[in-house]
């Protein structure tokens, strides 16, 4: 490039041409997906501390037991305006309705468990053969007033204690007594299972963000029957809306971009069009949108020729190119 050259460099040209020009090196966005692995028709998931004034996208999928997934529903939301709610609205202080759903044998046994609480809370439940040997199994950040556990490689004609778990958000613990699941004897219980009905898609309902002081934010979702839900968190980068080389101009590039690091009132208002009389705009000079003023109607982006990269010459009475009324 020639201006690289030129006697008035623009020195952050060298190596910055991302600076203002979109090339298809794309910075990789940070991006993490929370995954529940339990269904669950509607729940509380923890997003994390975020700072207040970013901007993030949501989205989210469900899928069924039969694998079915839903359309992903976005939304974008900004912590700092987000509802709070109250800690103590999210007290654990029951558990209640300790159930073996169902028990299926297979290669291995599988059983599934039930519960509810009063808050949303995580589903845990700790179980083993033997006094020493205990397996756990643990939701994760994801919360929920219904539970639905699957124990998935449990051995046939056993007996296994388990005890089941909930921790609110809060992290207030409230556990069962200890309770005896018999895999000798396959059934199907009458409570809420896994749906049932293929033809029944699975869709979300309702999703809502908030806030808890001091905690950070969560998001609220429902589903028309029990899914698993999918969940990812991206921030939302303000966007270098795509001048390649050669390509024209773009209110980015010739002034958005200028703004990081030069004052809005370096020299001359910008994004300005003539709307008086008095000033007219020739269309030799550069503008983008049909007459738009930016910084390099005047300046050359690069560096150029001139002092100040100037585009016109600035020593003459270059005011009045445009200021015909005022200037003549
Ligand atoms: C400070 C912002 C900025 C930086 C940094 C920048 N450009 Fe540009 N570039 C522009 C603008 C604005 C235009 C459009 C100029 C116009 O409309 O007159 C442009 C135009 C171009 C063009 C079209 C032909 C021309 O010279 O007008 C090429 C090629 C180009 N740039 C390459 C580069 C390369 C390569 C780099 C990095 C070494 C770079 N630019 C860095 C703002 C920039
Ligand atoms: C990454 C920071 C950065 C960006 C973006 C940037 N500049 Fe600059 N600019 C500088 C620095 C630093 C200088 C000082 C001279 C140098 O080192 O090139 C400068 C110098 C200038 C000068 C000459 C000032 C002088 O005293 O000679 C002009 C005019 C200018 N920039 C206009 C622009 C325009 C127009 C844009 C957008 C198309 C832009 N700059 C984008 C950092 C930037
Ligand atoms: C209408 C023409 C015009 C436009 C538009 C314009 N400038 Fe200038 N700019 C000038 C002139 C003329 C000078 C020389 C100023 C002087 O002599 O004091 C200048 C000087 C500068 C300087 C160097 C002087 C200093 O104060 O450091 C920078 C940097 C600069 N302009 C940046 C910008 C940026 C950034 C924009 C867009 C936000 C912009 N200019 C828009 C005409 C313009
Ligand atoms: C490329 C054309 C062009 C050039 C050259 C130009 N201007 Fe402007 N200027 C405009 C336009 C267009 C506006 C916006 C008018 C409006 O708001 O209706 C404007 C607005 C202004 C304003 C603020 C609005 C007002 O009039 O109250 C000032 C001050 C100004 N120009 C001064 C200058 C000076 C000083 C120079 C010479 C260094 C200059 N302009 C060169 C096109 C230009």
């Amino acid at each position: 490039m020639k201006a690289i050259e030129s006697p008035y460099r623009h020195s952050i040209v060298r190596d910055g041409c991302t600076l203002c020009h979109d090339i298809q090196e794309r910075v990789d966005e940070k991006k993490t997906t929370i995954k529940s692995s339990v269904f669950q028709k509607e729940g509380v998931v923890y997003l994390g501390i975020l700072p207040e004034d970013k901007e993030y996208q949501i989205d989210a999928t469900v899928s069924d037991g039969f694998g079915i997934s839903c359309e992903p529903k976005n939304a974008v939301i900004t912590p700092k305006e987000l509802r709070k709610k109250p800690e103590e609205a999210y007290q654990l202080k029951w558990i209640s309705d300790v159930r073996i759903e169902k028990i299926k044998k297979s290669l291995f046994a599988e059983a599934v468990i039930s519960w509810a609480t009063n808050v949303p809370a995580t589903s845990e439940v700790e179980y083993g053969t033997a006094k020493k040997h205990t397996n756990r199994f643990t939701s994760g950040d994801i919360y929920t007033k219904k539970h639905l556990v699957t124990l998935n490689r449990l051995r046939h004609k056993r007996k296994y204690r388990y005890r089941i778990i909930s921790r609110d958000i809060s992290g207030n613990i409230l556990q069962s007594k200890e309770y005896i699941l018999d895999t000798s004897n396959a059934f199907t219980g009458t409570g809420e299972t896994m749906s049932e009905d293929r033809a029944d898609h699975p869709s979300i309902n309702n999703m809502q963000a908030f806030k808890i002081k001091g905690r950070g934010v969560y998001l609220e979702i429902s589903a028309n029957k029990p899914v698993k839900f999918s969940i990812g968190l991206k921030e939302v980068k303000e966007k270098n809306d795509g001048q390649c080389y050669g390509s024209p101009a773009t209110r980015y590039s010739t002034i958005n971009a200028c703004l990081k690091c030069h004052p809005q009132d370096s020299s001359h208002p910008v994004g300005v069009r003539s709307g008086r009389p008095g000033i007219v705009v020739p269309d030799d000079v550069a503008t983008i949108e049909k007459g738009l003023i930016t910084c390099t109607t005047c300046h050359y982006p690069h560096g150029g020729e001139n002092l100040y990269f100037a585009r016109m010459d600035f020593k003459k009475n270059m005011c009045a190119k445009c200021h015909v009324g005022y200037f003549k």
